[in-house]
């Protein structure tokens, strides 16, 4: 489906016929359900949703992306001042919501507006809106900020509506702080998944963070889930950065996640990690901002995919990694 296609007809319409159109194509192939005893070689990880379509983390961007083939759909998450774990990439929330007009008084001495000061309840009175202005207009439709929970149920209930099994990659975001604050992110990310039947290490997620002692303390809380840990640019993963750091890996997750940057830095990154049995997830790839070396979007997955030899990418485009990683 074209970006102009997508944004011409309403939201909701829109990611049902995307669905729809998948479970169609599914069944008239009569191919096997995916599910995770047999996971497809390569995944298409829907970053933050299809959030080259719509807003960030919105139940639309989830929807949609299911409809576009993701095989996984990312939230991060951060939680509520009382304990519920919302869909949303910062801890503040004055990025991406109009919390600066609904409570223009609770932004903290610094500025900003911390989702930990807020319960669900006044969280549920904000609009989100897209981060950056060359994606979907501010203003134009309405959206919110989900619970985990419902962004949990819709991804159920479409698989359930389409028969694919489409799975989820939660990110713990700053869980450290979180719980300098009071707030301690893993068990109640343990709790939630556990009653919506995401209890084995074959279930259809992923529990990534770029913090090792989060993933660490989930394993110590009996966790079997598969766990990437995620890995940026910067001094702190440093020590990562060889075939006996890649190693150390291997005894708190499953996977690595990172910049895609640090694979064209050091390709042979990946070499290691699969000798250690890790998969290789990179992020982010963009369609709006393809690196001037590339040709094309698609140019710049295959060389990841097919090139260099990744498990599966983040995306803000997941109908565009989709068609890539499909073909012949
Ligand atoms: O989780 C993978 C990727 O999303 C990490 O970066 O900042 O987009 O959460 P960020
Ligand atoms: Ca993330």
């Amino acid at each position: 489906m074209s970006r102009a296609v997508a944004l011409g007809v309403p939201l909701a319409a829109c990611a049902l016929v995307c669905a729809l159109m998948a479970s169609t194509v599914e069944a008239a192939d009569d191919e096997p359900v995916d599910d995770a005893a047999t996971p497809p070689s390569r995944i298409v990880i829907a970053h933050r949703g299809a959030s080259g379509y719509l807003p960030e983390h919105t139940l639309p961007a989830y929807a949609l992306a299911h409809g576009m083939g993701a095989d996984y759909i990312e939230p991060d998450l951060v939680l509520t001042k009382d304990g519920h774990l919302i869909c949303l990439h910062d801890i503040y929330l004055q990025a991406t919501t109009n919390v600066d007009q609904v409570f223009p008084d609770r932004a903290r001495d610094d500025g900003r507006w911390y989702a930990a000061d807020f319960t669900l309840e006044e969280i549920r009175q904000l609009q989100a809106e897209e981060r950056l202005g060359s994606r979907f207009p501010k203003g134009r439709s309405r959206f919110a900020v989900p619970a985990f929970t419902e962004m949990i149920e819709l991804v159920q209930g479409l698989n359930d509506q389409t028969g694919r099994t489409v799975g989820i990659y939660p990110e713990l975001k700053a869980p450290e702080w979180h719980r300098a604050q009071g707030l301690p992110m893993e068990e109640e990310l343990l709790a939630v998944l556990g009653r919506y039947g995401y209890l084995e290490r074959g279930a259809p997620v992923f529990v990534q963070s770029f913090e090792a002692e989060s993933l660490k303390r989930l394993r110590a809380l009996g966790s079997e889930l598969r766990q990437v840990f995620l890995m940026a640019e910067v001094a702190q993963y440093l020590a990562f950065l060889s075939a006996e750091g890649i190693g150390g890996v291997a005894e708190f997750a499953d996977g690595i996640g990172p910049a895609k940057t640090m694979l064209e830095r050091q390709p042979e990154l990946i070499g290691w990690a699969h000798d250690a049995g890790l998969t290789v997830h990179p992020y982010t790839f963009r369609a709006d901002q393809v690196p001037g070396r590339y040709d094309s979007h698609e140019a710049e997955l295959r060389r990841y995919l097919f090139d260099l030899g990744v498990d599966g990418v983040f995306t803000d485009f997941p109908d565009r990694a989709r068609a890539v990683v499909d073909e012949p």
